[in-house]
């Protein structure tokens, strides 16, 4: 890539938006424009512009794209909890759908290069290890908003990559909503009981390993779906039990359950997780062990209290 580039990143509040951030920013020959709904929750202000934007603002929405006048933009701002997208589905779709679409028509008849974000959830869970050809038939809204999303976009003129992943775990300063790694730390440190599904399988993804995929396709301008994921196929029970054991914590405390059994407001695909050989093999992306990516994440989190070491500083001392 020769020429300058101007990457602008929505949701740079969330877990993912908030790390894109860190790579890009300050990086040479690279000007970025961070905007969010809330106001700028990085600690460090440094190597880019911060705005907030609630992307179902269409008049707003269009006005930042073409004053910024991006290169690329990188949509992660999302819904992105399941059971409250099931039960507010109207704010849902307006944040996942009119929120894209509003990207979508401020950047029409443009060279931008739009890398969005989806998710395992717009499979059914029937099959596992879904590829790219696979067909999505989503389970719950949450699912339905973005497979809707992604369908929108496929059917608009922009330059796209879509990035699907699945059950990301990691941490962040900006976030405040939990995942499911730091829940079942949090529960086994307070010595808590934690109810896990047995019959749930997915490819965790390390957050870095996330954000590495999204880097490949920004280096190599690859349009197209691309399935972003760890590479070790498991039950959910299993991940809570593999980040006890990395975090020191009794798994005695997690309590095998199925899904009919904890009934959750929205339905989960059983049989989720990625085959992410396309992006082996075209990215050459290479996910992190799972329990690499655990002990990561806990030296992560030693480091956290004042002056959390970037995701690349963690990667290179591992
Ligand atoms: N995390 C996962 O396990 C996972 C798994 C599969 C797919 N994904 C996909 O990956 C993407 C990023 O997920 P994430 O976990 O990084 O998300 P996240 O931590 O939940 O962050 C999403 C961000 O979107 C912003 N946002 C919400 N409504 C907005 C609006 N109306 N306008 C502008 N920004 C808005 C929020 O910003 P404020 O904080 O400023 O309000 C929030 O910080 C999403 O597309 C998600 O579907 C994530």
């Amino acid at each position: 890539m020769s020429n300058h580039q101007r990457i602008l990143i929505t949701g740079s509040n969330g877990l993912t938006g908030s790390k894109l951030v860190g790579l890009f920013a300050g990086m040479k020959g690279v000007s970025v424009l961070a905007v969010s709904k809330s106001a700028n929750k990085i600690k460090n202000s440094e190597g880019y512009e911060f705005e907030i934007l609630d992307i179902t603002e269409a008049k707003k929405t269009e006005a930042i794209i073409k004053k910024f006048s991006p290169t690329h933009i990188i949509n992660t701002a999302a819904i992105t909890l399941t059971d409250f997208c099931e039960q507010e589905q109207e704010l849902c779709w307006k944040v996942n759908v009119t929120g894209v679409e509003n990207i979508l028509h401020a950047i029409k008849n443009t060279s931008v290069h739009l890398i969005h974000l989806s998710t395992d959830l717009i499979f059914d869970g029937k099959k596992g290890l879904y590829s790219e050809s696979d067909t999505p038939s989503p389970l719950s809204f949450y699912g339905y908003s973005k497979w809707t999303a992604e369908r929108k976009i496929m059917e608009s003129s922009v330059r796209y990559s879509i990035l699907r992943t699945v059950l990301v775990y990691g941490i962040s300063d900006t976030v405040s909503r939990t995942n499911f790694l730091l829940m079942v730390k949090e529960n086994l440190e307070k010595k808590k009981k934690l109810q896990v599904v047995t019959d749930q399988f997915r490819t965790p993804t390390l957050a870095e390993d996330f954000i590495e995929g999204i880097r490949l396709v920004y280096e190599s301008g690859r349009t197209g779906i691309f399935h972003i994921a760890g590479a070790e196929y498991i039950s959910i029970f299993d991940f809570a039990e593999r980040t006890a054991d990395v975090f020191g914590l009794d798994k005695k405390l997690l309590v095998p359950v199925s899904t009919e059994f904890l009934k959750p407001i929205a339905k989960r695909p059983l049989l989720g997780g990625f085959t992410i050989s396309k992006a082996i093999n075209e990215l050459k992306f290479k996910p992190t062990p799972l329990v690499e990516g655990l002990a990561i994440v806990k030296k992560q989190l030693f480091f956290k209290s004042d002056d959390m070491p970037s995701a690349v500083d963690v990667r290179v001392s591992r």
